[in-house]
């Protein structure tokens, strides 16, 4: 018979980044200024009203995270407090009220739990994706803030974001659309900034690349970041850089990757605004990162109408990165020692 400790049978290794439906979500709402206690339900599906302002105005934000199965079976969450600062501060600029760090924890926690036989085992490649959410559900036509919102949860088994198992060469595209304007949301997870992203998602996907790269929405000069992922890259000079840019999104993967690369690597690591075109020659090994793309190497660039290569005319992944990627993912999947204290297990039984 099948315990609670059983797995579904999936093919692990084949996943790729899709929905695939599990037993529960966490689902909370908040009524009349305060937050109700939250539980698992069956339905995938949520019934809002017509009039919500998440549909029409986009009051809505996400956060995006991965569990995986440790060696001796542990489950891990990496820097959860993290996501739920930053769903916090979007909170906050899109006038939705904050979810508890509490609360936070515990629908993750929760969806987590009831969703084990969808946690994908150790080695085999694959994790569980995490997608909080919250969305402004009240009836409201004018434009002002929802009175009314959910908090949820769900989880889904997925493999890399990119097609191939492990390290995927990427390229990318420089985009002629803005993501994000100085002051406007590009440092915020809202659902808006990827809505205005999908036409450039694809002329890139059009010239070959798997994204685009948005420059600053200013001058059209600094490397912003791409579609769904942040950039580093290994500078000539034992040099380590990535964009500073109050429109781009402050990256989990990316801080910890800048923290390895600093106490593990020895690089001279650099936060400030990188100027495309002027120090190109100057960059070694490029990549994109995030929850979902993990650390992906980017192998070519399409810039002013050609491509650029990057180490090895992008046809193999650089050490820089594959030491990194190493790093991060033996971190992440509980084979590394947590020295850091990144770690967060999500208790089973
Ligand atoms: N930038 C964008 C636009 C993203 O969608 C993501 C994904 O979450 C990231 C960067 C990477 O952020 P994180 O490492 O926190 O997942
Ligand atoms: C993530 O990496 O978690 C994201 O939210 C990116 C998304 C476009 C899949």
């Amino acid at each position: 018979m099948a315990t609670s400790k059983a797995k579904q049978d999936l093919d692990w290794a084949n996943l790729g980044f899709k929905y695939r439906p599990t037993k529960a979500r966490f689902s909370a709402i908040y009524r009349n200024g305060a937050w109700s206690e939250g539980a698992l339900v069956e339905s995938p599906m949520i019934e809002v009203h017509e009039g919500a302002p998440a549909l029409h105005y986009a009051q809505q934000c996400f956060e995006g995270m991965k569990a995986q199965t440790a060696p001796d079976g542990r489950v891990l969450l990496f820097r959860p407090d993290l996501n739920s600062e930053r769903m916090n501060r979007t909170a906050d600029r899109l006038l939705m009220p904050q979810v508890p760090r509490e609360l936070f924890l515990r629908g993750v926690e929760e969806a987590v739990r009831a969703n084990y036989a969808w946690v994908p085992p150790h080695g085999s490649g694959a994790s569980l994706y995490i997608r909080p959410m919250l969305i402004g559900v009240g009836e409201n036509l004018g434009l002002r803030p929802a009175t009314e919102y959910e908090f949820r949860v769900f989880v889904s088994p997925v493999g890399p974001y990119y097609k191939s198992a492990g390290m995927a060469i990427i390229s990318l595209a420089v985009s002629d659309f803005d993501r994000a304007a100085p002051a406007g949301t590009g440092a915020y997870k809202a659902g808006a900034n990827y809505a205005g992203g999908l036409l450039a998602t694809k002329k890139a996907q059009e010239l070959g690349a798997n994204e685009a790269l948005f420059l600053d929405s200013a001058k059209r000069l600094y490397i912003d970041e791409a579609g769904s992922a942040n950039i580093v890259i290994a500078m000539k000079g034992n040099r380590f850089a990535t964009p500073k840019s109050n429109a781009i999104l402050p990256s989990v993967t990316r801080r910890s990757i800048m923290t390895l690369a600093e106490q593990k690597l020895g690089l001279q690591i650099e936060e400030r605004p990188i100027e495309l075109r002027k120090e190109l020659a100057d960059f070694e090994e490029v990549a994109a990162c995030g929850t979902a793309a993990v650390l992906s190497p980017v192998g070519k660039l399409w810039v002013d109408g050609q491509w650029h290569h990057f180490h090895d005319k992008g046809e193999s992944v650089g050490p820089v990165m594959q030491k990194l990627y190493d790093l991060l993912v033996g971190i992440q999947r509980g084979e590394l020692a947590d020295e850091n204290g990144w770690v967060h297990e999500v208790t089973i039984d």
